[in-house]
């Protein structure tokens, strides 16, 4: 079974979220710059002319396609990545978790679970799968 990894996560925390990643092995992901609110609506911002709310603020919304064995693994991993501090800040983001269907590696037909290998990759550490 194949799972999509949707997080949301702060500009500032990527380098360290892909960093974290690399060293498990996750190896194949995507990501863009997205604009959203949560809980708190965004922010208020004081400036002379009175204070106003921004409420879309700007994120990253990084996407990884992997084989659900890894999906526990790689969740933890981002959180501890992304998170603020040791407890956590309002706006630290969120992780959507979808099934996937189908993948479909184009130059070879490879599909499923072999559509996500990648040299030197979780599983390939782990003794292949
Ligand atoms: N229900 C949702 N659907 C899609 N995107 C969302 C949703 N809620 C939040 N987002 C996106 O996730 C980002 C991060 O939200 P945020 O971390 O503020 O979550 P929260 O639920 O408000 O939790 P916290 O109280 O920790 O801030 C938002 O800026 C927005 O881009
Ligand atoms: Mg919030």
């Amino acid at each position: 079974m194949l799972k999509k990894i949707e997080a949301i996560i702060r500009e500032d925390k990527l380098n360290d979220v892909k960093e974290a990643l690399r060293t498990i092995g996750i190896v194949g992901m995507n990501c863009f710059e997205i604009r959203g609110h949560g809980r708190q609506g965004g922010i208020k911002l004081s400036g002379r002319s009175g204070s106003y709310q921004v409420d879309m603020l700007p994120k990253i919304q990084l996407n990884i396609v992997l084989s659900d064995h890894n999906l526990e693994e790689t969740v933890k991993t981002i959180v501890a990545a992304a998170k603020t501090g040791e407890s956590g800040e309002a706006g630290d983001g969120l992780i959507f978790v979808y099934p996937v269907d189908e993948v479909v590696r184009i130059r070879t037909g490879e599909r499923g679970h072999e559509a996500v290998m990648y040299p030197d990759d979780i599983d390939t550490r782990k003794g292949g799968r």
